[in-house]
């Protein structure tokens, strides 16, 4: 069953039926000021952190049709009929409700039809902008005249602290005083405070919210919950709306909302625009807001900058093959999910309650590995924040909050988790080979704790930690964790996961110091290498597949002689990846993958799940077999699966893996996903789940990025190296080809990839600018430059490769 489709052309997803399976969801604006929504408006706002900086309230467990959101109700005057712009909260039956969501990028438009009455109420917020916007749009297409009132309605914290607002009700219900004034309402926090600025964690200091009126005056306003709800009134049926009249309230203490009223009398076909605006500040915040969006052209223009804002972003890869799903994905979906995961980390969803306050470092990093091709400059800052969450020692700090951030003063955290590091070699190249900066490679930085080393230093200590850290075989030691959240290995375990991710280490930082012409430290590289590589080879392997670990007392995970958890995917994938598995064994161990792990929605995390495994041995075992790392379809891994696929040329089974788990193949099937088919989930029920095939927390998850990456570079083949841009495709052997545009260090790349023998990967040819150039990689052009591609896939050995 299909609840909407892709809009291309406009880059929106259009959610035509708006009882989705669950709530499908958006953001507007930025990790500044920030907010989710979903299709039926559900959702919240947030300055800075969802957790100590939630400006609107969230139940984050309760029914969809009962979460708080951005509401805007509209009455009918004559009749007493009311309604919500949105089908929920109030749930008119949908034969007579007709509706349509837009989710767009920065942006979500909700329109619907009833009763010959047409809203159009549009959220979004301007990154830079520490406020909102709604723009709302009445009009009557029936044939009389029409008296309705609109209702907007938002529901503010008694403070910031999300902790605070839903638990210490002792204390926050005598912390709020409201005040309206010229069509502003403030919502103020503990006002008799100091205001401390600069200590953003201080939630006992002073603070305001508003919501103001732009564009229409106000017939009324409320901003005591009570009031406006009545003592047992719902979202569905508030007491001011249902009865008429806002009662102009104000509260000092209990639970505030910013509520108003505005009466409109319209003729038939006529309409009445005008807007809100929500956001952080006092009275004068808001009449600056107001006075932003004070014209229909201002608020068209906030609109418009909105889209440019994304528009600049996502155009820096564009592409157009035989399979407009994947387009759709690739161009727009994949690319926005990838950047809203960089960033928001794992912060703000309508799952993630802001609990992860910062910037998980493993994540975080990983995000970066794709943001880079989108936004470069942007992700030198974070890379270079990441970096000095990096220890003296090599280990690295599991969050970095960059609002408390302070590199040279940060204390080491009681344990270490042995991949975080690892990671640094999948974002700090990437940003070298995207921008060509090689020097900054030599830039200083400081370690958290105390001193400081070059960008070189730093990759070099995350090696070291690791090779320091070593344990019985001579793996590195799992440490607090490796990757995986539930492994239990101990300090003293063995994880090959991240000896593998180890080995590609080595690897990246070989090649780097060959870049550089360090002749020492790439002996010194391939010195490690040659070991590590000899105990993977001695310790790791199990025969038919790769080990995922060794516990400290010696007990091995993934192996076959295991009775649960008897093979891991990632080892596999990674011993592709980081070179370990030749070609041969490569095949092979995507043949022991196909066998034991894939399934028609994806790969598995493992199997077969762990029931009776000890909890101290897996802790996997607290969730259901088949969900989430325990035997679920993991789907932060499959972006691997689908590169390891690519590295060995299998174009139609890397293709047919993305397939699997690209969210627009479950379009027209939406009610099996239940998620979002415009973005991606972090895993995906296996079969040993009575929910086989939905998906579940959607939209920030390592998934994002890794699933760009292996469609962009993996699939697509365009890869940004030191020394210019890649063209080596791995594509489904019936593509006949397909063009790109992709921007790379300022000049714009028009690529035409021509499959004339039906092959899945070969050699390229390519004539660049009507010239034709030896091997796959061109040059980097002028910053400005648009430069012509035409490169044509072939089996045949080029001559000047021929020996
Ligand atoms: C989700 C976490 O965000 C990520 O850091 C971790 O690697 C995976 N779970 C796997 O456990």
């Amino acid at each position: 069953m299909r609840y909407g489709h892709f809009d291309d052309a406009n880059r929106e997803y259009v959610v035509t039926r708006p009882d989705t399976p669950r709530p499908w969801s958006n953001y507007i604006g930025s990790a500044d000021y920030g907010g989710v929504i979903t299709n039926n408006a559900a959702g919240y706002a947030f300055y800075r952190s969802a957790f100590q900086g939630r400006l609107t309230r969230f139940q984050f467990n309760c029914k969809p049709a009962e979460l708080p959101g951005r509401y805007v109700y509209v009455r009918d005057n004559e009749t007493g009929e009311f309604w919500s712009n949105s089908w929920m909260p109030v749930g008119k039956p949908l034969e007579r409700f007709q509706s349509r969501c837009r989710h767009g990028t920065g942006y979500t438009i909700i329109e619907s039809n009833y009763i010959g009455v047409e809203s159009r109420v549009t959220c979004l917020a301007r990154p830079g902008d520490l406020f909102e916007i709604w723009r709302i749009d009445i009009t009557n297409t029936g044939n009389g005249r029409r008296k309705l009132s609109v209702f907007p309605y938002v529901e503010p914290q008694c403070n910031w602290s999300a902790e605070d607002d839903n638990q210490n009700l002792q204390y926050n219900q005598y912390i709020v005083t409201t005040r309206h004034q010229d069509g502003i309402l403030d919502i103020g926090s503990n006002i008799n405070m100091p205001a401390d600025e600069g200590n953003f964690t201080n939630k006992d200091q002073a603070r305001h919210t508003f919501l103001a009126l732009s564009g229409a005056i106000a017939t009324g306003y409320d901003s005591d919950r009570a009031q406006f709800f009545g003592p047992y009134g719902s979202y569905a049926c508030p007491r001011a709306v249902a009865s008429g009249r806002c009662t102009n309230s104000t509260t000092e203490g209990d639970m505030p909302c910013g509520a108003f009223q505005v009466d409109l009398s319209l003729d038939p076909g006529e309409s009445a625009s005008f807007a809100v605006v929500f956001g952080v500040g006092d009275m004068d915040a808001a009449r600056a807001a107001r006075a932003s969006v004070d014209t229909i052209g201002k608020l068209d223009d906030a609109i418009q900058s909105v889209r440019e804002y994304w528009q600049s972003r996502l155009t820096a890869f564009q592409a157009s093959t035989p399979d407009a799903a994947f387009d759709s994905m690739v161009n727009m979906w994949s690319a926005y999910n990838m950047l809203m995961t960089y960033y928001l980390s794992r912060i703000a969803s309508l799952v993630y309650a802001g609990e992860r306050d910062g910037l998980g470092y493993r994540d975080s990093l990983q995000d970066l590995a794709g943001s880079c091709s989108l936004v470069p400059e942007e992700t030198r800052a974070r890379l270079e924040l990441l970096l000095t969450g990096q220890f003296a020692n090599g280990g690295c700090k599991p969050v970095v909050q960059p609002f408390n951030h302070q590199p040279g003063a940060e204390n080491e955290p009681e344990h270490f988790r042995s991949d975080d590091g690892m990671w640094l070699f999948c974002a700090v190249p990437e940003y070298v080979r995207e921008t060509g900066d090689v020097g900054f490679f030599s830039k200083l930085l400081p370690f958290a704790d105390k001193g400081e080393a070059t960008v070189l230093g730093h990759l070099r200590r995350a090696i070291e930690f690791n090779l320091e850290r070593s344990g019985k075989h001579g793996l590195p030691c799992g440490l607090h964790a490796d990757w995986n959240d539930c492994l239990r290995l101990g300090e003293e375990g063995e994880s090959v996961l991240v000896a593998l991710q180890l080995r590609y280490a080595i690897r990246e930082y070989s090649r780097i110091a060959d870049l550089l012409d360090y002749g020492e430290e790439m002996d010194w590289a391939s010195q490690k290498l040659r070991i590590l590589d000899a105990r993977i080879e001695q310790h790791a392997w199990d025969g038919e597949w790769y080990l995922r670990a060794y516990r400290f007392d010696g007990q091995k995970f993934g192996s076959r002689d295991c009775a649960e958890g008897k093979i891991f995917m990632n080892p596999q994938t990674w011993a592709i990846l980081s070179g370990h598995a030749g070609t041969g064994r490569g095949l092979q161990l995507i043949g022991a993958l196909d066998q034991h792990l894939d399934t028609e929605f994806g790969m598995k995390i493992c199997d077969p799940p762990y029931v009776a495994t000890d909890p101290e041995v897996c802790l996997s075992r607290l969730f259901n077999p088949g969900m989430k790392e325990n035997g679920g379809i993991f789907n932060h891994t499959q972006g691997w699966g689908i590169m390891a696929a690519a590295k060995l040329g299998l174009g139609d089974r890397a293709y047919a893996s993305l397939k699997k788990v690209l969210p627009s193949s479950y379009n027209d099937r939406a009610e099996l996903r239940e998620v979002e088919p415009y973005v991606v989930c972090q895993s995906t029920h296996s079969e040993y789940s009575p929910r086989f095939g939905s998906g579940r927390v959607s939209w920030l998850s390592g998934s994002a990025v890794w699933n760009y990456v292996a469609m962009t570079r993996s699939i697509l083949g365009i890869q940004a190296d030191y020394d210019g841009l890649v063209i080596d495709p791995c594509i489904p052997s019936d593509w006949p080809g397909f063009t790109a545009k992709r921007r790379f260090r300022g000049a714009q790349y028009h690529i035409e990839v021509q499959n004339p023998e039906g092959i899945c990967k070969g050699h390229v040819s390519l004539v660049v600018d009507g010239r034709e150039i030896q091997g796959n990689r061109i040059p980097p052009a002028p910053a400005g430059a648009v430069v012509g591609v035409a490169a044509v896939m072939t089996s045949a050995v080029p001559a000047y490769q021929r020996t």
